[in-house]
């Protein structure tokens, strides 16, 4: 039976880097007793361009009719810095994230095998570096109602709200997911301020309690962790967080794995995940096939993993994305590369299908 994936190419960069994912896949589907259906979507500022909504309702079916969602990017410029624009493409994230219910978003940051000298940091302190985050996506201030400025633009207001039942879902996760790993959940709030976060500390540490004695659970204050994460990255396992410190912080950490363009993410919950490169649309770079494919091929890799059992599939994808990475194959952002969004396409699909990984 085929594995149904809604295709969701987006904005910017996305066709480029999704297209890159289906070269890929389709090698796969090809060396492999895997099999892929593919059906395209629309989302974003494309999907407003077309249709009038950043998610149209066909674009829901899709989603919720597939086994999985592979996501290109979001975001034009020409809607940022537009406070009065009334639909914009973030919207249709925001809602089809809600709409498939996907609050677990998982980030890892990992140190690729020479890359250990173009990170900004000295070497020895990013050695070995391997953070999960573990990001809340489906509630906090990104959704919290009211939010809305006031008619003439005097004052506005955004509500950050969480529940217990919200955050011991996600806790769970994390901790789940620590279990496969050093068994370290670092819980990363503002509970010295933030009565949402004192509600997480709580409901998290009882849980802990509860259902994961063999997890060592720590609590961070987020400035910190914001400094943490130069000074000393690799302290860090897993870090558990809210749905706006998990954006900030997936961001500032990609730069230790060696760049943004290599952050992949998958988004679980209860209906159809959602696997997305952590970058966004990077418009300025849009069309000129210098694009970094690998986090959307490293987020392909999790999906591999996740939802059709492919571990090997997902491995040798790996293998071939490190490999082009250790030997310097690799786009701009990665050190200096000077390589194609279409050459290190080929590059990987020429590798896994001559099984030489
Ligand atoms: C991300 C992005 C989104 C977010 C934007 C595009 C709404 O930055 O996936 O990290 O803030 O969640
Ligand atoms: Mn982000």
């Amino acid at each position: 039976m085929s594995f149904k994936i809604a295709v969701l190419p987006g904005d910017g960069i996305g066709p480029e880097i999704i297209s890159s994912a289906l070269s890929v896949l389709k090698i796969i589907d090809q060396t492999s007793s895997l099999s892929f259906e593919y059906t395209n979507g629309l989302i974003g500022a494309d999907a407003i361009d077309k249709t009038g909504s950043p998610y149209p309702e066909e674009t829901q079916k899709l989603c919720a009719s597939s086994d999985a969602v592979l996501l290109g990017a979001i975001g034009d410029p020409k809607y940022d810095n537009n406070p009065e624009a009334d639909v914009r493409p973030e919207q249709g994230l925001l809602a089809m994230r809600k709409h498939l219910e996907v609050f677990a978003n998982l980030r890892p940051v990992k140190l690729f095998k020479g890359l250990e000298r173009s990170v900004p940091l000295k070497e020895e302190n990013v050695r070995g570096l391997d953070i999960l985050f573990v990001r809340e996506l489906t509630g906090g201030i990104y959704f919290g109602e009211p939010s809305e400025i006031n008619a003439d633009f005097t004052e506005a207001v955004d509500t950050c709200r969480y529940t217990k039942d919200e955050i011991t879902r996600i806790a769970r996760i994390a901790f789940e997911q620590a279990r496969m790993r050093s068994g370290r959940v670092t819980l990363v709030d503002k509970a010295n301020v933030l009565a949402t976060s004192q509600l997480w500390r709580k409901v998290v540490q009882n849980l802990r309690d509860s259902d994961f004695q063999d997890i060592e659970l720590s609590t961070m204050y987020v400035d910190n962790a914001a400094m943490q994460l130069i000074l000393n990255p690799t302290q860090f396992d897993v870090i558990l967080t809210e749905n706006m410190f998990g954006d900030i912080l997936s961001d500032e950490a990609s730069i230790l794995g060696g760049s943004l363009g290599l952050l992949p993410s998958a988004s679980l919950g209860t209906n159809t995940p959602v696997y997305e490169p952590a970058h966004g649309s990077y418009p300025q770079a849009a069309g000129k096939n210098i694009a970094n494919p690998m986090a959307t091929l490293l987020s392909v890799a999790m999906m591999l993993e996740t939802e059709c059992d492919a571990k090997s599939e997902a491995n040798q994808l790996r293998s071939a994305i490190a490999h082009c990475i250790k030997n310097g194959f690799t786009t701009s952002d990665v050190k200096n590369g000077t390589e194609t969004t279409q050459s290190v396409t080929d590059k990987i699909c020429q590798l896994i299908a001559s099984d030489t990984i």
